[in-house]
Protein backbone atom coordinates (compact mmCIF):
# COMPACT_ATOMS: atom_id res chain seq x y z
CA UNK A 1 0.00 0.00 0.00
CA UNK A 2 1.83 3.66 -1.04
CA UNK A 3 1.76 6.48 1.87
CA UNK A 4 -1.62 8.44 0.65
CA UNK A 5 0.73 11.21 1.33
CA UNK A 6 3.09 11.05 -1.40
CA UNK A 7 0.74 9.38 -3.58
CA UNK A 8 -1.35 12.79 -2.95
CA UNK A 9 1.81 15.13 -3.84
CA UNK A 10 1.37 14.94 -7.74
CA UNK A 11 -1.83 15.90 -7.75
CA UNK A 12 -0.90 19.20 -5.13
CA UNK A 13 2.22 20.18 -7.69
CA UNK A 14 -0.14 20.27 -10.32
CA UNK A 15 -2.50 22.37 -8.51
CA UNK A 16 -0.11 24.33 -7.57
CA UNK A 17 -0.53 28.07 -9.42
CA UNK A 18 2.00 28.38 -12.24
CA UNK A 19 4.68 30.90 -12.25
CA UNK A 20 3.90 34.24 -14.65
CA UNK A 21 6.50 34.55 -17.10
CA UNK A 22 6.32 38.23 -18.05
CA UNK A 23 8.92 38.75 -20.57
CA UNK A 24 10.36 42.39 -20.48
CA UNK A 25 9.54 45.21 -22.88
CA UNK A 26 11.72 45.80 -25.41
CA UNK A 27 13.35 49.29 -25.59
CA UNK A 28 12.54 50.13 -28.75
CA UNK A 29 9.76 48.44 -30.54
CA UNK A 30 10.54 45.95 -33.48
CA UNK A 31 10.25 46.21 -36.47
CA UNK A 32 6.54 45.14 -38.28
CA UNK A 33 6.94 41.73 -38.67
CA UNK A 34 5.31 40.60 -41.99
CA UNK A 35 3.37 37.65 -42.17
CA UNK A 36 4.65 35.34 -44.86
CA UNK A 37 1.58 34.67 -46.80
CA UNK A 38 1.26 38.72 -47.21
CA UNK A 39 5.20 38.81 -48.32
CA UNK A 40 4.36 36.01 -50.53
CA UNK A 41 1.38 38.25 -52.46
CA UNK A 42 1.96 38.97 -55.44
CA UNK A 43 0.97 42.49 -57.32
CA UNK A 44 -2.64 41.11 -59.15
CA UNK A 45 -3.05 44.98 -60.52
CA UNK A 46 -1.84 45.79 -64.45
CA UNK A 47 -1.07 49.68 -63.93
CA UNK A 48 -2.09 52.23 -66.90
CA UNK A 49 -0.92 55.94 -67.47
CA UNK A 50 -3.83 57.05 -65.12
CA UNK A 51 -3.89 54.79 -62.37
CA UNK A 52 0.11 54.85 -62.24
CA UNK A 53 -0.90 59.56 -62.35
CA UNK A 54 -3.32 58.50 -59.91
CA UNK A 55 -0.31 56.93 -57.84
CA UNK A 56 1.82 59.94 -58.43
CA UNK A 57 -0.95 61.98 -56.98
CA UNK A 58 -1.35 60.57 -53.89
CA UNK A 59 2.30 59.77 -52.89
CA UNK A 60 2.72 63.94 -53.80
CA UNK A 61 0.29 64.55 -50.64
CA UNK A 62 0.69 61.49 -48.65
CA UNK A 63 4.49 60.64 -48.80
CA UNK A 64 6.25 63.24 -50.43
CA UNK A 65 6.60 65.11 -47.20
CA UNK A 66 8.90 62.54 -45.81
CA UNK A 67 10.70 60.26 -48.94
CA UNK A 68 10.75 63.60 -51.29
CA UNK A 69 9.16 64.16 -53.81
CA UNK A 70 11.48 62.10 -56.00
CA UNK A 71 11.63 58.94 -53.65
CA UNK A 72 15.14 60.46 -52.76
CA UNK A 73 14.17 60.75 -48.83
CA UNK A 74 15.05 64.26 -48.58
CA UNK A 75 11.32 65.13 -47.84
CA UNK A 76 10.17 68.52 -45.24
CA UNK A 77 13.52 68.86 -43.33
CA UNK A 78 11.25 70.31 -40.33
CA UNK A 79 9.20 67.11 -40.05
CA UNK A 80 12.36 64.69 -40.87
CA UNK A 81 14.25 66.58 -37.75
CA UNK A 82 10.99 66.86 -35.71
CA UNK A 83 10.46 62.73 -35.81
CA UNK A 84 14.29 62.27 -35.95
CA UNK A 85 13.49 60.11 -39.19
CA UNK A 86 16.13 57.98 -40.74
CA UNK A 87 15.04 58.09 -44.93
CA UNK A 88 16.08 55.64 -46.91
CA UNK A 89 16.97 56.74 -50.89
CA UNK A 90 13.94 54.62 -53.28
CA UNK A 91 16.11 56.10 -56.32
CA UNK A 92 19.05 53.65 -55.67
CA UNK A 93 18.15 50.28 -56.99
CA UNK A 94 19.74 48.44 -53.82
CA UNK A 95 17.31 49.98 -51.73
CA UNK A 96 14.03 47.87 -52.23
CA UNK A 97 16.01 45.21 -54.43
CA UNK A 98 15.43 42.55 -51.33
CA UNK A 99 11.87 43.69 -50.66
CA UNK A 100 8.79 41.85 -52.54
CA UNK A 101 5.82 43.82 -53.86
CA UNK A 102 3.75 41.81 -51.08
CA UNK A 103 5.73 43.11 -48.30
CA UNK A 104 5.90 46.94 -49.62
CA UNK A 105 1.85 46.64 -49.78
CA UNK A 106 2.03 45.31 -46.63
CA UNK A 107 4.62 48.24 -45.19
CA UNK A 108 2.17 51.07 -46.80
CA UNK A 109 -1.18 49.45 -46.05
CA UNK A 110 0.03 49.50 -42.26
CA UNK A 111 3.12 51.38 -41.74
CA UNK A 112 6.35 50.70 -40.08
CA UNK A 113 7.99 52.58 -37.37
CA UNK A 114 7.49 56.13 -37.56
CA UNK A 115 5.49 55.68 -40.52
CA UNK A 116 1.67 55.61 -40.68
CA UNK A 117 -0.06 53.29 -42.56
CA UNK A 118 -1.92 54.28 -45.14
CA UNK A 119 -5.12 52.24 -44.14
CA UNK A 120 -7.89 54.25 -46.02
CA UNK A 121 -6.35 53.93 -49.53
CA UNK A 122 -7.87 50.92 -52.03
CA UNK A 123 -5.85 48.23 -52.46
CA UNK A 124 -5.68 48.91 -55.83
CA UNK A 125 -4.29 52.31 -54.83
CA UNK A 126 -1.91 50.55 -52.81
CA UNK A 127 -0.49 48.17 -55.54
CA UNK A 128 -0.20 50.99 -57.67
CA UNK A 129 2.46 52.83 -54.84
CA UNK A 130 4.22 49.80 -54.57
CA UNK A 131 4.75 49.95 -58.94
CA UNK A 132 5.08 53.25 -58.61
CA UNK A 133 7.98 53.41 -55.58
CA UNK A 134 9.75 50.82 -57.95
CA UNK A 135 9.55 52.83 -61.21
CA UNK A 136 11.63 55.85 -58.93
CA UNK A 137 14.88 54.07 -59.41
CA UNK A 138 14.69 53.43 -62.70
CA UNK A 139 15.31 57.01 -64.38
C1 LIG B 1 5.82 60.50 -41.43
C2 LIG B 1 6.77 60.18 -42.48
C3 LIG B 1 6.39 59.16 -43.51
C4 LIG B 1 5.31 59.16 -44.36
C5 LIG B 1 4.18 60.17 -44.44
C6 LIG B 1 5.46 57.98 -45.19
N1 LIG B 1 6.57 57.28 -44.84
FE1 LIG B 1 7.24 55.57 -45.69
N2 LIG B 1 8.67 55.43 -44.27
C7 LIG B 1 8.95 56.39 -43.33
C8 LIG B 1 10.01 55.90 -42.48
C9 LIG B 1 10.61 56.63 -41.30
C10 LIG B 1 10.34 54.62 -42.96
C11 LIG B 1 11.34 53.67 -42.35
C12 LIG B 1 10.56 52.85 -41.34
C13 LIG B 1 11.40 51.89 -40.58
O1 LIG B 1 11.96 50.99 -41.21
O2 LIG B 1 11.47 52.06 -39.36
C14 LIG B 1 9.48 54.36 -44.09
C15 LIG B 1 9.51 53.19 -44.83
C16 LIG B 1 8.79 52.99 -45.99
C17 LIG B 1 8.86 51.81 -46.80
C18 LIG B 1 9.68 50.58 -46.46
C19 LIG B 1 10.95 50.46 -47.20
C20 LIG B 1 11.71 49.26 -46.69
O3 LIG B 1 12.27 48.54 -47.51
O4 LIG B 1 11.74 49.03 -45.46
C21 LIG B 1 8.03 51.99 -47.85
C22 LIG B 1 7.76 51.01 -48.99
C23 LIG B 1 7.41 53.28 -47.69
N3 LIG B 1 7.90 53.86 -46.54
C24 LIG B 1 6.50 53.83 -48.55
C25 LIG B 1 5.71 54.93 -48.23
C26 LIG B 1 4.59 55.39 -49.02
C27 LIG B 1 4.16 54.79 -50.36
C28 LIG B 1 4.04 56.43 -48.35
C29 LIG B 1 2.80 57.21 -48.70
C30 LIG B 1 1.59 56.47 -48.89
C31 LIG B 1 4.83 56.64 -47.15
N4 LIG B 1 5.83 55.73 -47.11
C32 LIG B 1 4.59 57.64 -46.20
C33 LIG B 1 8.32 57.59 -43.17
C34 LIG B 1 7.17 57.96 -43.82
Amino acid sequence: MPNPVFALLPLLFALSPQQKTTAPAPATPALTVIPVAAARMVNPITPTTESQAHAKNVYGIDCAMCHGAKGDGKGDPGIISDMSLTMMDFTNPDTLKNRTDGELFYIIKNGQGKMPGEDRAKDDEIWNLVVYLRSMSKK
